[in-house]
């Protein structure tokens, strides 16, 4: 009942959440440096206010988020010390190329993450590198509308170039679209869409999502040719969708959440548009437009393993809604009376992980990576920067035991776990720095005030005593 020797543990974070260094070193304006906190939030992330710049009534926690431009080599080292085996981390496109549609790359943002990758290597760490983890340069939005421009396709193909080339030997895990399914739920972050007013909506995002799936199936390709040792892979937000009652219409009702998910897998590991999106699409005139040689590329560039982020499942009910929704990653969906809940409001089911990643991997018989999953919980520090974090330890150990049923009972093919995030970092649906998912705790609250001292939780040791024992200990 063992995972496999070599089980890629670690942890994972996203270049907006932790980053900051906004400004430095020819950094360019992203979509995610505008994305304030409050309120107004979720209308910016969806797409229906638009803010392209900074406004000063608004905090926007990314610009400076929790410094790891000037801490990581402190923060590489601390991840070190708990073992990890892997980093997952995503790239600033604006540090790469400040605009997106230069010729040339800013050089000190290559270097930058030159060094983060040496970095890791010096530990032991192998970095697993997402492209785009909901960014997007600002000028590229402003100019070409972001990705709903099939410009933005040759925009990323250029940066793929660039990056694979530059880190040949330091990086062979890739990602290259974070969540690519948030398109749907949070376009701005997603896709750097906004909407005109009268617009349909759904037929944009279509659009934008085949650009950013034919974008991927371009940087395979590349990414095999640089070197033949590269593996890619797709990553969406999973979390099986349950029917609230075994009503038929809810079953159905649940079927279609489901695939509206795994649509975007389905074309990037099996290389086609399957033929429930291509009726709806048709149905609904929401098909987008497709250029001579996307259904090639498609089909021959696909993903080497699937990666997910699992923070809950869903429950869906198609009775006259009398019942209570429930939040979630993602979107909200009806509340499940069988589980227990976060202080967020997220539903919390280890078993749920299980159930998902059975359902993935039959599915698609690829091997599978685990890239996020973890809660959000509110801390409280004693006067050494330590936090009693067992609601944190009880969440991990119970989805671990699940991931490990899942692999040594059901035979699940899983390449690696890491959490999100192992450090304290800026919460990407809310803004908050208070909703904390670290093992390490960082002195900073939802206002920007602190130190950016880091500290550890009872969880980091918690954590290094799974990864040393390879899950054996929990
Ligand atoms: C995922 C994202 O949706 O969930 C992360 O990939 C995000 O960027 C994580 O931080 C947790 O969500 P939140 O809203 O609690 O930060």
């Amino acid at each position: 009942m063992k995972f496999r020797d070599g089980f890629l543990w670690g942890g994972a974070t996203a270049a907006n959440q932790c980053e900051g260094g906004y400004n430095k070193d020819g950094r360019g304006l992203a979509n995610v440096d505008v994305c304030p906190t409050g309120k107004d939030r979720s209308l910016v992330i969806t797409g229906k206010l638009k803010m392209y710049d900074f406004d000063e009534d608004y905090y926007y926690p990314s610009k400076e988020a929790i410094n790891m431009y000037h801490h990581f080599k402190e923060d590489i080292q601390l991840f070190a010390e708990m073992g990890f085996k892997v980093y997952r981390m995503s790239i600033a496109w604006s540090r790469i190329f400040p605009m997106g549609d230069e010729e040339e790359p800013n050089e000190a943002g290559l270097q930058f993450y030159e060094d983060l990758f040496k970095e890791c290597h010096k530990h032991g760490i192998e970095p697993l590198v997402t492209i785009t983890h909901f960014d997007c340069p600002m000028h590229l939005i402003k100019e070409y509308g972001g990705w709903r421009n099939r410009k933005m396709i040759d925009f990323y193909e250029k940066l793929c170039r660039v990056i694979f080339n530059r880190y040949k030997g330091l990086v062979r895990y890739w990602l290259t679209f974070n969540e690519i399914n948030m398109i749907l739920h949070a376009p701005f972050m997603g896709a750097g869409l906004c909407f005109e007013e009268g617009e349909n909506e759904e037929k944009v995002k279509y659009q934008a999502a085949h650009h950013e799936l034919v974008a991927s199936a371009k940087a395979t390709k590349i990414a095999r040719e640089v070197d033949k040792n590269n593996l890619i892979g797709c990553m969406f937000a999973a979390g099986s969708v349950y029917p609230y009652s075994s009503n038929p219409s809810d079953v159905w009702e649940a079927t279609k959440m489901d695939r509206e998910n795994y649509f975007f897998v389905d074309v990037q590991s099996r290389g086609k548009y399957p033929n429930y999106a291509l009726k709806e699409m048709e149905r609904k005139g929401t098909m987008p437009i497709m250029a001579e040689g996307d259904e090639e590329l498609l089909a021959k560039y696909t993903v080497d393993f699937i990666s997910l982020s699992y923070y809950n499942s869903r429950c869906v009910r198609t009775d006259d809604g009398e019942g209570e929704t429930a939040e979630g990653n993602l979107f909200a969906s009806a509340k499940n009376p069988y589980l227990e809940y976060s202080q967020w409001g997220w539903p919390i089911d280890p078993l749920g992980l299980r159930i998902t990643l059975n359902h993935v991997y039959d599915r698609y018989e690829k091997p599978l990576f685990i890239v996020e999953n973890g809660l959000g919980a509110k801390d409280v520090v004693d006067e050494h920067g330590y936090v009693e974090d067992d609601y944190r330890i009880d969440y991990l150990r119970e989805h671990i035991k699940a991931m490990r049923d899942a692999v040594t009972v059901d035979g699940v093919d899983l390449l690696g776990y890491t959490t999100w995030a192992p450090i304290d970092l800026v919460s990407a649906g809310s803004g908050e720095m208070e909703k904390r998912y670290g093992f390490i705790y960082v002195d900073r609250d939802n206002e920007g005030n602190g130190t950016l001292k880091r500290s550890k939780k009872k969880s980091f040791y918690w954590y290094k005593k799974v990864i040393s024992s390879n899950g054996d200990d929990l």
